[in-house]
Parts: C-alpha cells; sequence; structure tokens
C-alpha cells in the first residue's frame, strides 16, 4: 500500500511544529470561507458525510452521516438541537483526541459548528477529560478566538446560522465516556449510564435530541466537504474508508501517534511509522490492535491483517480507537490481562449486578492465574463469567471487560494451563 502523501494529510499540525492558534490555523486552511461549505444546506451536509464513508472514530464505528440524520429536522424553540463532542478519551492506550486539542483545536470548533449546522443543533458541548488541564486550556483559548473572530456566537461565521461552543471539564471518570453518562455529568449529575432508549437522538441532554461524537470524527468534516466525499472515501477498503489516527504504544521501536489510510497492513504501519518491533519481527507476541477494550490478537494473525474495522472484527477483536498496544516476547501476556481487569473493576460505575460483581470476580481470578493459583476448571468458569457478563450489562463496560479476557482465553489457554500445572509441581515458585 502507498504511503499517505503529505498533501492528503488532514492533521497538518499533529505534533505542533505550528503554532495552534487562529492564524496560523487560517493559514494551514481552517476555516476558509466555512461559510461556503454551510451554504450547501444541512441535509447536503449531511450526505456528503455519509458518500464519504465516514464511521465513528470514537470506537464503535458507526456510519456519523447517518447518526447526524436522526436528528429531528424541525427543533422547537423550548426543545433545541444538541450536539456533544466527546473529548473524554480515557481508553488506555488512547491518545488521539488530545493530539488534535493541543495543536489543531481549530480543526475542532470549525467541525463543531458546520456539524451543529447540520444536525440543526443550538450549541456544541465539548467534554473534555479533566486530567486534561494544558489541552482544556488551549481548547478554551481557541474557542474565544474564534468568538472573537465572529467564527462563532451570533451569524457564526457570516453563515446566518447562530452557534455557540462551551468547553466543560470532567472530573476523571472512564465511565464518563460512555456517551449517557456523558450526558448526566454534563447535566450536573453521577456520570452513570441511562438505560436505552431512549436514544440521545430522541431524548439527550436537557432532555433535548442529542447527538454525541467522538473529536476526531467532528474534526475531520470540514477537511471532507472541501476536498469532497470522493476523496476521502479513496483510502481504505469499501465501508472502512477515509484516513484514520492511529496511536501506536508498547513494544515498538518508535511510539508514534499517525495519520495514515484506513485498512493499512498492521506490519506496513509498524515497520513505515514505529520504526519495527523491538528486537525484530520474530519477537512479536500479540496486539491489542483497538484500546484496553478489544481482544488481543496473537502475532501470525494480525502480522498482515488490514487495520480496519471490519477485518479486524474478523479476527475477533476490532479497530476500537485504533490504539494500537504492542507486546513483545518480554510480555506477560497474563499479568497485562489482569491489569486491564483491574482498570475495569476500578471503573465500573456499579449500577449494574453483572459489571459491578463480574468485573471484581473476574480480576480476582485473573490475579489468581497470574501465579497459576487456580485449577483448570477454573479457566472455564471464567470464560463462562465473561459471557455472563458480556451482552447483559447497561452499558459496554462489560463488554470492554470481558473482552480482553476471552481473547487471553482464547489466544493463551495453554499458557494459563502451564502456569497451573509449574504451580502444583512446585516449578512456578522456583522460577520466581
Ligand atoms: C465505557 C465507555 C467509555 C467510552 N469512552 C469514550 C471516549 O473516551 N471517547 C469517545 O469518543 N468515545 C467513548 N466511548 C464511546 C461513546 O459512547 C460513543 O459511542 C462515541 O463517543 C460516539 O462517537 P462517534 O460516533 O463519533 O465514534 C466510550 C464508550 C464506553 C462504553
Ligand atoms: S455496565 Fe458497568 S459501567 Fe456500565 S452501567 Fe453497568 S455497572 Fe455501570
Amino acid at each position: 500500500m502507498n504511503p499517505l502523501a503529505d498533501k492528503d494529510r488532514i492533521f497538518t499540525n499533529l505534533y505542533g511544529f505550528q503554532d495552534w492558534g487562529l492564524k496560523a490555523a487560517q493559514a494551514r486552511g481552517d476555516w476558509d470561507n466555512t461559510r461556503k461549505l454551510m451554504e450547501i444546506g444541512q441535509d447536503a451536509i449531511i450526505d456528503e458525510i455519509k458518500a464519504s464513508g465516514l464511521r465513528g472514530r470514537g470506537g464503535a464505528g458507526f456510519p456519523t452521516g447517518m447518526k447526524w440524520s436522526f436528528m429531528p429536522k424541525n427543533p422547537t424553540p423550548g426543545r433545541p438541537n444538541f450536539l456533544v463532542i466527546n473529548a473524554d478519551e480515557s481508553e488506555p492506550g488512547s491518545c488521539k483526541d488530545r493530539e488534535i486539542i493541543r495543536h489543531d483545536p481549530h480543526k475542532l470548533i470549525e467541525g463543531a459548528l458546520i456539524a451543529g449546522f447540520a444536525m440543526r443543533a443550538r450549541a456544541a458541548y465539548i467534554y473534555i477529560r479533566g486530567e486534561f488541564i494544558r489541552e482544556a486550556e488551549t481548547l478554551f483559548a481557541a474557542v474565544q478566538q474564534a468568538y472573537d473572530a465572529g467564527l462563532l456566537g451570533k451569524n457564526a461565521a457570516g453563515s446566518g446560522y447562530d452557534f455557540d461552543v462551551f468547553v466543560h471539564r470532567g472530573a476523571g471518570a472512564y465511565i464518563c465516556g460512555e456517551e449517557t453518562a456523558m450526558l448526566e455529568s454534563l447535566e450536573g449529575k453521577k456520570g452513570q449510564p441511562r438505560l436505552k432508549p431512549p436514544f440521545p437522538a430522541g431524548a439527550g441532554l436537557y432532555g433535548c435530541p442529542t447527538t454525541v461524537n467522538n473529536v476526531e470524527s467532528i474534526a475531520v468534516t470540514p477537511t471532507i466537504l472541501r476536498r469532497g466525499a470522493a476523496w476521502f472515501k479513496s483510502f481504505g477498503r469499501e465501508k472502512n474508508e477515509g484516513t484514520k489516527l492511529f496511536q501506536i504504544s508498547g513494544h515498538v521501536n518508535k511510539p508514534c501517534v499517525v495519520e495514515e489510510s484506513m485498512s493499512i497492513p498492521f506490519r506496513e504501519l509498524i515497520d513505515r511509522h514505529a520504526g519495527g518491533i523491538r528486537g525484530g519481527w520474530d519477537n512479536l507476541l500479540a496486539v491489542i490492535p483497538g484500546g484496553s477494550s478489544v481482544p488481543l490478537v496473537p502475532a501470525a494473525e494480525i502480522m498482515d491483517a488490514p487495520m480496519d474495522f471490519d477485518a479486524l472484527r474478523d479476527l475477533k477483536s476490532g479497530l476500537g480507537t485504533a490504539a494500537v498496544i504492542v507486546m513483545d516476547k518480554s510480555t506477560d501476556v497474563v499479568r497485562a490481562i489482569a491489569r486491564l481487569s483491574y482498570f475495569y473493576k476500578h471503573e465500573s460505575c456499579g449500577q449494574c449486578t453483572p459489571c459491578r460483581e463480574g468485573t471484581g470476580w473476574m480480576w480476582r481470578v485473573m490475579e489468581r492465574l497470574v501465579e497459576g493459583n487456580a485449577t483448570v476448571d477454573e479457566i472455564d468458569d471464567l470464560w463462562d463469567v465473561t459471557k455472563q457478563v458480556e451482552g447483559h450489562t447497561i452499558c459496554a463496560l462489560g463488554d470492554a471487560a470481558a473482552w480482553p479476557i476471552q481473547g487471553l482465553i482464547r489466544h493463551f489457554r495453554p499458557e494459563l494451563e502451564r502456569r497451573i500445572r509449574d504451580k502444583q509441581s512446585g516449578q512456578l515458585e522456583a522460577a520466581e
């Protein structure tokens, strides 16, 4: 696959080599005649985003244009539409949205106006993770710049459309990244997911029709409209189109965040941008390709896999947020997954029983499996419990807690059994 050419990059200041401010952003092409982009009309914008094939970049990959089309076309004054932009980015391994906000915030703000206009929203709320202190400062300042320049507020960007953007800082809870927990938190309540239906497009923020989108999903929309749906669609495979920010961490020589074509094969992604696997390709053990919530994929299966939604789903994993966590053979893979289990136990909001009890139960068994301090039957019990949690909870945190363990059992059961055998024969203690 040809490398993504610099001329086709959307995020041209991803590494902060230039200033993030309005003037520099305008020199890079942001806010360039935004009014003209809006003049094609709300439904035409939604159709163009649909035609581009853009799928949500927050993890689930739901088609963005279709999501916007669910919003009421004639909001009443007492019940306006809202756009909520998810900048919570707490998924372990994910670190792209913060780069956008740090270095290219005007792409997000211009995107907020255009997306908000398309879905007839009165305002956008950007919910930013509490720990992102410097990013929040940049974002507040960038929003103020946009107001001062007449790009937001009354007659935003000279479009005749009135639109506000509010930045709201979270308090640092992973669950507030879940869209309905985010709405609760925005309303000043404890961030706990809501039962669906009603879906946010019917009753969301303050009971009004709402769409929640990821930062990257919104930030790419102005460029898609400027360059056309066909341009965006020309990258990646069918139904997995566009360019994408990959975040490569772990045992690679040069960890990085990079914009590439969707569907780039894993090996090319790593060799081209991350300097290869530490110790060479024979040293690769497994990869978590989409942030901590998705199951790991062993080396042999991922090596030549296209990095996209459908290919990774076929490998029983997922693209998620495209946070690619690379593990070489020095990794204690059981301990790594046990650590993730602890994270999910810690972050469970506790309102549904399978998740509240199951995450703790799974973590405790995982801790024992690290030491081999279990029986082989308990591996089957653990599998059963993951299946009792998966799909039986209010939100997808339950699934996110179950899937990494399922991936471990699916691909590394012999290692789990070896530890149990070694423990029983006294070898594990001797090895420690
Ligand atoms: C526990 C949990 C945490 C989540 N955290 C985030 C997050 O930090 N950022 C994000 O964009 N989406 C997150 N999501 C997904 C959101 O619920 C939602 O699907 C997404 O923001 C929609 O945006 P998109 O359609 O543009 O992808 C999370 C979901 C769950 C279940
Ligand atoms: S699945 Fe877990 S995090 Fe989600 S609502 Fe239920 S208890 Fe809360």
